[in-house]
């Protein structure tokens, strides 16, 4: 009997044919929204599924589970699944970490340039054809070269972000929990190591790419805001959470900072209203990782995983390692 695999969102078609020959599937290509008791009884009658960031994989999702043996996420981020819970339940869960550095380094540079030269602020301001003549102080940003980057969260993406900022003769400061070793600041562009109420205080950029936790939860709230100089961008790549978005559009309202990037939301895709009404913010719908190239390489790395699981071979993005012991 041929093994059942779930397709809990769309692939590209192509790669949808190529698993119909290996394996007996279950998609989702009209991409319907299955509610946490439809996912849960889903993920009772397969072997593996493919999973986004927006699946929530707990213990409920999980319980009745039996023969499920992979899940396997198509996304570096894996807050959506209780890694806990799956390592009790003897499954293995997989990401899809570094196809997508390249692409999502890129994104965090373009929505904090975008930030910082208002050039959204700039298209808007054109098309509702405001623009009568050439003035001195018209849309006036900040510069990003010469200036200070600060990254929280220097890891595989932080550290991409980093590199680029060479072309622009920034210096960089980073917080992480842990200091990188000295080969790796170097390559990102001898990155200083710092507290985070110092980085907050000395960058003119600030960059956020670290994963969300319990832990990082309002990462940046009212208090981290006001300690950022009012000239300063904030720039969120990384996960929905990790900012008080109401605190944030207060500071933005007020002008306390002055612009900010935001390709993440709390409670995503139902974003607070009131950015909406701001002119200081670039918005992106979570397209981080969004290119044609990545977002097959990603597809293409969570398949990888889940075959691996599926024939015996320990998955090369495994995030449970312990699971092995269970099964
Ligand atoms: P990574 O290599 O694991 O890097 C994460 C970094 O965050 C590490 O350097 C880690 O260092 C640091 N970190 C973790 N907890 C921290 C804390 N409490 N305080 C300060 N730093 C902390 O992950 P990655 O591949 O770069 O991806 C990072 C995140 O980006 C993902 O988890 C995902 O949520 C997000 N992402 C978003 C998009 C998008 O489409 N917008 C695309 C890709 C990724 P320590 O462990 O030493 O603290
Ligand atoms: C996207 O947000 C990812 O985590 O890959």
């Amino acid at each position: 009997m041929r093994q059942k695999i779930l397709l809990a969102r769309p692939v590209f078609p192509d790669i949808l044919a190529r698993l119909e020959q290996q394996f007996e599937v279950e998609s989702n290509q009209e991409d319907r929204i299955y509610s946490p008791e439809e996912l849960a009884r889903k993920l009772t009658d397969v072997d593996a599924a493919l999973t986004t960031g927006s699946e929530r994989i707990d213990a409920a999702a999980l319980a009745g589970a039996a023969r499920l043996k992979a899940v396997c996420n198509m996304a570096v981020g894996f807050n959506n699944i209780d890694i806990e819970a799956a390592t009790r339940a003897g499954i293995m869960a997989t990401n899809t970490p570094d196809v997508l550095n390249e692409t999502t380094a890129d994104m965090g540079w373009a929505l904090m340039m975008a930030a910082a030269r208002r050039i959204t602020e700039g298209e808007h301001f054109l098309r509702a054809g405001k623009w009568k003549r050439w003035r001195y102080d018209m849309l006036l940003g900040a510069d990003l070269h010469g200036s200070t980057l600060g990254v929280i969260g220097m890891g595989r993406i932080g550290q991409a972000i980093a590199r680029r900022s060479m072309g622009f003769d920034m210096q960089v400061i980073y917080h992480n929990r842990t200091r990188l070793a000295p080969e790796l600041e170097a390559r990102a562009n001898s990155a200083r190591y710092v507290g985070k109420e110092e980085l907050l205080r000395a960058a003119d950029h600030v960059m956020l790419v670290l994963p969300f936790s319990p832990e990082t939860r309002h990462t940046i709230g009212a208090a981290e805001l006001a300690m950022m100089k009012p000239t300063a961008t904030l720039t969120n790549i990384a996960r929905g959470g990790i900012v008080d978005d109401a605190a944030l559009i207060a500071a933005l309202r007020e002008k306390r900072i002055a612009a900010a990037g935001l390709d993440v939301f709390e409670n995503e895709p139902a974003l607070h209203p009131d950015f909406l009404g701001l002119s200081n913010v670039v918005l992106t719908p979570h397209i981080g990782s969004a290119s044609a190239a990545t977002r097959r390489a990603m597809a293409e790395c969570a398949i990888a995983n889940m075959v691996a699981a599926l024939t015996g071979e320990t998955p090369p993005n495994l995030l449970n390692p312990a699971v092995i012991k269970k099964i």
